[in-house]
C-alpha cells in the first residue's frame, strides 16, 4: 500500500513528538511523517526518540504556525507534493486572572491556537479538496468543551477551534475529507511547563487579594491533577493513530 503522507505541527515535544515517533516507527512503514517544529534547534529530542528508525519514514521541517511564509515553505518541502493526513497539534496555554493578561499575550495565544490552526488548514486544504481526499486531525481540549477558571483565553481559543472544525467538517464530507477533534484532558507533557503563566506572588499583579488566593488554590489543584490524574501521551497517540487508521480504511476508491 502507498505510504500515507502525514504532516504534524508542534513536534518539538509532547503529543506532536510522540505521534511523529509512533507513526515514523510503524513496522510496515505505512507513513511518511513530516514532523514540523518552529525552532529546529529543538529537533534533537525527536531524533533521539526515533533512534535512527526514521531514514525513509520521517523528515523534520521548520514551521511556525504564526508565520504564513514558514507554512508555505514547509509545504514546498513535502517531496510527495501532497498531504494525506494533516495533524494540527501546535498549541500553548495561558493561565492567570484575566485582568492580569496583556492584550499582546492574549493575541499571541490566539495567534497560535486559533489562527495557527486555521492558517495551517487553509494552506493544505485546496490540494486535499482537489484530490477529494484528506484527513485533518486537530488536538482539541476538554477546555474547548467546558470553561476552566483562570484559563479564559486558552478555553476561548479551544472553543473557537471547535467551532471552526465542526463547521468545516460539515462541508468537507462532500470532498471526502474528514475532520476529527481529539479532545484531551490533562496529559503528561511539557504543556504545564511551557504555558504562559502569571505567578500569584508577582508584585505587579494588579488583582484583588481574594482573586489572588483563589488563583493560588487553583494552581495547587492543577499541579495535583497533572501529578495524579494526567493521561500518558501513549493514550492520546492510540486515539490519534486509531482515528487516522479508521479514516484511511474508509477512503473511497
Ligand atoms: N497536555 C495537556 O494537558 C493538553 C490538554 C489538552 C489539550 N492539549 C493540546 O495538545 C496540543 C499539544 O500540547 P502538548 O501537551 O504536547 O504540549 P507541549 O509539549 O508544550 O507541546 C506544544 C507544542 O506546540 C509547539 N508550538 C507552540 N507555538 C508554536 C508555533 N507558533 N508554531 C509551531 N509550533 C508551536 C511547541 O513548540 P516549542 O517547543 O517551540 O514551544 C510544542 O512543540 C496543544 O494544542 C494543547 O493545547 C494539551
Amino acid at each position: 500500500m502507498e505510504q500515507k503522507v502525514v504532516l504534524i505541527t508542534g513536534c518539538s515535544s509532547g503529543i506532536g513528538l510522540s505521534l511523529a515517533v509512533h507513526l515514523a516507527s510503524n513496522p510496515s512503514k505505512a507513513y511518511k511523517v513530516y514532523a514540523t517544529m518552529r525552532n529546529l534547534d529543538k529537533k534533537q529530542r525527536l531524533l533521539e526518540s526515533v533512534r535512527g528508525l526514521h531514514k525513509d519514514t520521517m523528515a523534520i521541517l521548520q514551521m511556525d504556525v504564526t508565520d504564513q511564509q514558514s507554512i508555505l515553505d514547509a509545504k514546498k518541502n513535502v517531496t510527495e507534493g501532497r498531504i494525506d493526513i494533516l495533524v494540527c497539534n501546535a498549541g500553548v496555554g495561558l493561565m492567570g486572572p484575566l485582568e492580569a493578561q496583556s492584550l499582546d499575550t492574549i493575541h499571541a495565544v490566539l495567534d497560535v491556537n486559533l489562527l495557527g490552526t486555521i492558517r495551517t488548514i487553509q494552506t493544505f486544504l485546496p490540494d486535499m479538496k482537489r484530490k477529494r481526499l484528506g484527513r485533518i486531525l486537530v488536538t482539541g481540549s476538554m477546555g474547548g468543551l467546558q470553561g476552566l477558571p483562570f484559563n479564559e483565553v486558552y478555553c476561548a481559543s479551544k472553543f473557537a477551534v471547535e467551532g471552526a472544525c465542526e463547521s468545516l467538517a460539515i462541508l468537507l464530507q462532500h470532498f471526502n475529507i474528514h475532520v476529527s477533534l481529539i479532545e484531551c484532558g490533562p496529559v503528561n507533557t511539557d504543556f504545564l511547563m511551557n504555558l504562559k503563566r502569571t505567578e500569584p506572588s508577582d508584585e505587579v499583579l494588579e488583582v484583588d487579594g481574594y482573586t489572588r488566593s483563589l488563583y493560588d488554590q487553583y494552581l495547587q489543584h492543577c499541579q495535583s491533577v497533572f501529578q495524579n490524574a494526567a493521561q500518558d501521551t501513549d493514550d492520546i497517540i492510540q486515539v490519534l493513530q486509531q482515528t487516522a487508521r479508521t479514516l484511511i480504511q474508509n477512503v473511497k476508491p
